[in-house]
């Protein structure tokens, strides 16, 4: 594949989702910095999209994007107003000094919308126990993350095989760290120590807060959470791991609502740095800070955004590996995209290996409640996406997915 080829993919793909990014930031979604933050710590990405807005230059980035907006028509490719406005003030990005930040001899330096160090999140109520709701991936993860800091955790599943399942877990994860010499046994045994297993939901009594990570389902959260409101202490705070459901509707099934929020923890959560911790317009202003700080004291990167499809980086991401298998539709090669992207992005996975991690299922669906929540004709599902899906080609879990894994 020659060079031109290759940046040309790159730009074709990494433009819009730039623009996603100022226009996230635009509508006071989400911080610079959380939504930077959200990219390196979600996705593992070198840098967040608007610091590599800055770095590129934003009258490139406009440029290539009205070209780009000129031969599709797609209002996605329209420069948002935010690059116009401050392209207009001067800002070109690090080449001008200014972009999104602010720059002195190439570093980033302190400006007027940097935090100071008095935002740094406190606990404003005391967590001791956490309660762990449900068994499978993410349940796990998150059993073993609050373990691992100190804090006394419920696991509570259904069955006592499956609460069994994620003691398992954990011991395997951590044993391979033991052997590998890069923690003690005793760590390791103080870790599953702290674990206590139940099957009824009344154990979480006294938990000082409850993360719910069960099946995706709004009945069956619903369910859960009324439940939750009947069995937990007053004071304790109630959240939930769910990537797509509206928590505000999780919130209103309680008596408690200023009580709930959403913890949003990445997969594998015990490697995965970031939380993505997702208010309604209903929660406390202390129970936010709680979580924050809270995150930040279990070793997370915490982000701050609201109770929409996809928070910061599903809403991000999916468009982008979307577009991407729009791009191979057209007739350009997997491998070659794959490529373009690690090559010239300098993105750690290509689009379609990430798809295939994630799981094409898993992709779609979050495609299409971003294309049923935004209503952008843009974000309507890729029909390769759909029908990699119909075929059963769901990715690495199926051992074919975009590529070949048997
Ligand atoms: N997998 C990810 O990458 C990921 C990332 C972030 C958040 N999430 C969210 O985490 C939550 C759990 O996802 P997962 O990937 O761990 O799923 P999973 O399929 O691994 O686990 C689901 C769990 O829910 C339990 N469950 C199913 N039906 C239930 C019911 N009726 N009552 C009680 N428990 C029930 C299952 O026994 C299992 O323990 C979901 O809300 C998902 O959106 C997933």
């Amino acid at each position: 594949m020659s060079q031109t080829t290759s940046e040309q993919i790159s730009t074709t793909l990494v433009l819009p989702y730039l623009n996603h990014a100022v226009r996230m930031y635009e509508a006071g979604y989400a911080s610079r910095g959380d939504i930077d933050a959200a990219m390196r710590f979600g996705c593992g990405y070198p840098a967040g999209p608007l610091t590599v807005l800055d770095e590129i230059g934003l009258d490139v980035v406009r440029d290539g994007l009205a070209a780009r907006f000129a031969e599709t028509g797609d209002s996605l490719h329209k420069p948002a107003e935010l690059l116009e406005k401050l392209l207009a003030d001067g800002r070109l990005g690090k080449s001008s000094g200014r972009g999104f930040y602010t720059y002195e001899g190439g570093d980033v330096v302190v400006d007027g919308e940097t935090p100071n160090a008095d935002d740094t999140p406190t606990m404003r109520h005391e967590i001791a126990t956490v309660g762990v709701v449900g068994t499978g991936t993410m349940a796990s993860g998150i059993a073993q993350v609050f373990a691992q800091a100190g804090y006394d955790v419920i696991v509570v599943g259904r069955t006592d095989d499956k609460v069994a399942g994620v003691r398992a877990f954990i011991d395997k994860g951590l044993s391979r760290a033991v052997e590998k010499g890069k923690l003690e046994e005793s760590a390791k045994e103080a870790t599953l120590a702290r674990l206590t297993p139940a099957t009824s939901r009344e154990a979480l009594a006294d938990a000082d807060l409850v993360v719910e990570a069960i099946a995706e389902d709004l009945e069956i959260k619903l369910e859960l959470f009324r439940d939750l409101d009947r069995i937990v202490k007053q004071g304790a705070i109630l959240s939930t791991t769910t990537s797509s459901l509206p928590i505000a509707r999780l919130a209103e099934a309680t008596g408690r609502p200023e009580w709930v929020i959403g913890m949003h923890f990445f997969n594998p959560a015990a490697v995965m740095k970031l939380v993505e911790v997702v208010t309604t317009p209903l929660t406390s202003a202390e129970v936010d800070e709680t979580v924050r700080a809270l995150s930040a004291k279990v070793g997370k990167v915490a982000v701050s955004c609201g109770d929409r499809a996809g928070f910061i980086v599903n809403c991000l991401l999916f468009p982008y590996l979307n577009d991407a298998v729009k791009l191979h539709e057209q007739g350009l090669a997997l491998e070659a995209i794959d490529e373009a992207i690690r090559e010239q992005a300098g993105l750690p996975m290509g689009p379609f290996q990430l798809l295939d991690v994630v799981g094409n299922d898993v992709s779609l669906a979050i495609q299409q409640e971003l294309h049923a929540e935004f209503q952008e004709p843009g974000f309507t599902p890729a029909p390769a996406l759909e029908k990699v899906v119909a075929d059963g080609h769901l990715g690495r879990k199926t051992k074919k997915g975009f590529h070949d894994y048997s």
